[in-house]
């Protein structure tokens, strides 16, 4: 099993692919069309390649050369309750048969790697479903709230921290 981390590319014939996820996954039950998460991530990767020194990046995880997960690290989420925490990871996604072999952890560790490389001592997270998740992997709960009924969780990853 080889697993690679890569980031995404503008223009990559993995953006509908990871779009289609990321629409079921979080998107559908917004309002959001296919087309508009389509849309929305090829204009973030766009951006990211556009901008020098960007810390924000898509990234694919690929297991034997198929594309099986994706996330992304942000400057925060477009909905926020925390407009003075920067960066975030975001949008994690594991398609089914390839969850519980590492892939996510994976995700999540590029994503540290990435933020850490620009400098970021922390790294936050919104979830509802993944806190137990999160917090095998060092990551801790800054603050629980509800969040349009739905119980949230912020979570924070430190630099050095577990
Ligand atoms: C959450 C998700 C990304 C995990 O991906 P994955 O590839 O299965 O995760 P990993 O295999 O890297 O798991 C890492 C560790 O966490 C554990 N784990 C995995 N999913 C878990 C969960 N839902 N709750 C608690 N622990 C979990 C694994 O057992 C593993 O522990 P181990 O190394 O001691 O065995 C995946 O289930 C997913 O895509 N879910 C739907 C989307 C989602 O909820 N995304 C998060 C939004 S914030």
């Amino acid at each position: 099993m080889r697993l690679v981390i890569q980031r995404v590319a503008p223009g990559s014939p993995l953006i509908p692919v990871l779009a289609a996820w990321r629409h079921r996954a979080f998107f559908e039950a917004e309002g959001y069309t296919p087309d508009q998460s389509v849309a929305l991530l090829d204009g973030f990767v766009r951006l990211a390649a556009e901008t020098p020194d960007t810390y924000q990046v898509a990234l694919v995880a690929e297991l034997d050369g198929k594309a099986v997960g994706t996330c992304l690290l942000i400057d925060r989420e477009p909905v926020t309750r925390h407009p003075d925490l920067t960066p975030f990871l975001a949008g994690l996604f594991v398609v089914e048969p390839a969850r519980r072999r590492g892939v996510g952890a994976a995700l999540v560790r590029a994503a540290e790697d990435q933020a850490r490389s620009h400098g970021f001592a922390r790294l936050y997270l919104y979830t509802d479903t993944a806190r137990a998740f999160y917090e095998r992997l060092g990551w801790r709960l800054l603050e629980a709230f509800d969040w349009e009924g739905d119980p949230f969780s912020l979570m924070v990853r430190e630099r050095g921290g577990g």
